[in-house]
């Protein structure tokens, strides 16, 4: 990336910005191979072309209105997940500080849905999506957080709190850097955010598959434990997840 008059530094986050480009994640990922990256750099866009979410989806926004941006850790040392994770919990606390600043209560149905997407009752408001390339070390992290448009069905920051994308990034990166560093002490930061655990969940496979099952744990690499209705336990990496309702005790017989 190359050092333009929109970079500055932020609390050792070196930020830039640019009006357009394809993908953050992309741009990153392309300036980490060719060895321009310093750790902590941050990119952020008003407008993705070709914004990638998970799982080959889009991730498509108008220009200027949400949070597009990506961060560049070069020795992320936890489990890549971990990462991934600490950015999800940082924009639900950032969220939460902003809402807290503006003299509201802490939005008791904000929280995350496993393993990162943002969930304001019981819609998603940001997503966040890791990549790493074999010919560059360290991880990039992109997120999107819809701030002043949401797609249908979605939800959006200003159902809670006026800020702009640039605002709510100061705010992100800043609650990135409050997180324990202790990876244990952090897991359980995590948990504590993770709306799924105790729902019954569907989680959908590759393949059209899927199972229904109580989330009942995540493991230390991030992945999710659930118990079908006959008591077996399945652990999965990756996948969509649906909460279906809360548990209760009757969930393993009827599930
Ligand atoms: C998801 O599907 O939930 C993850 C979406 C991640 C979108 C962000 S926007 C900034 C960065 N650049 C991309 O191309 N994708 C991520």
């Amino acid at each position: 990336m190359d050092p333009t008059p929109g970079i500055h530094s932020r609390n050792d986050w070196h930020v830039a910005a640019v009006d357009v480009t394809g993908s953050t994640n992309d741009d990153l990922l392309r300036a980490a191979e060719r060895g321009e990256l310093v750790d902590r750099s941050v990119l952020r866009t008003d407008h993705q072309t070709v914004g990638r979410g998970r799982l080959d989806r889009r991730w498509d926004a108008p220009p200027g209105t949400n949070l597009l941006a990506s961060m560049y850790l070069a020795a992320p040392g936890e489990h890549p997940g971990a990462v991934v994770q600490r950015v999800g919990v940082s924009i639900v606390r950032a969220v939460t500080a902003l809402v807290g600043a503006a003299g509201g209560p802490p939005p008791a149905t904000l929280g995350l849905k496993w393993p990162n997407d943002v969930m304001f009752d019981g819609r998603k408001m940001a997503g966040v999506l890791a990549q790493r390339s074999t010919a560059a070390p360290g991880i990039v992290v992109g997120f999107g957080v819809n701030v002043g448009w949401s797609p249908p069905e979605a939800a959006d920051v200003a159902e809670l709190v006026n800020v702009n994308p640039a605002g709510l990034l100061d705010a992100v990166l800043a609650a990135f850097d409050e997180l324990p560093d202790d990876p244990a002490v952090f897991a359980a930061v995590y948990r504590a955010e993770l709306l799924t655990l105790g729902q019954v969940v569907r989680v959908h496979l590759p393949g059209d598959l899927e199972f229904v099952g109580v989330a009942d744990a995540v493991d230390a690499d991030g992945r999710i434990e659930v118990v079908g209705a006959d008591g077996a336990r399945q652990t999965f990496d990756v996948g969509d997840v649906v909460h279906l309702r809360a548990a209760s005790a009757g969930d393993d017989r009827d599930i």
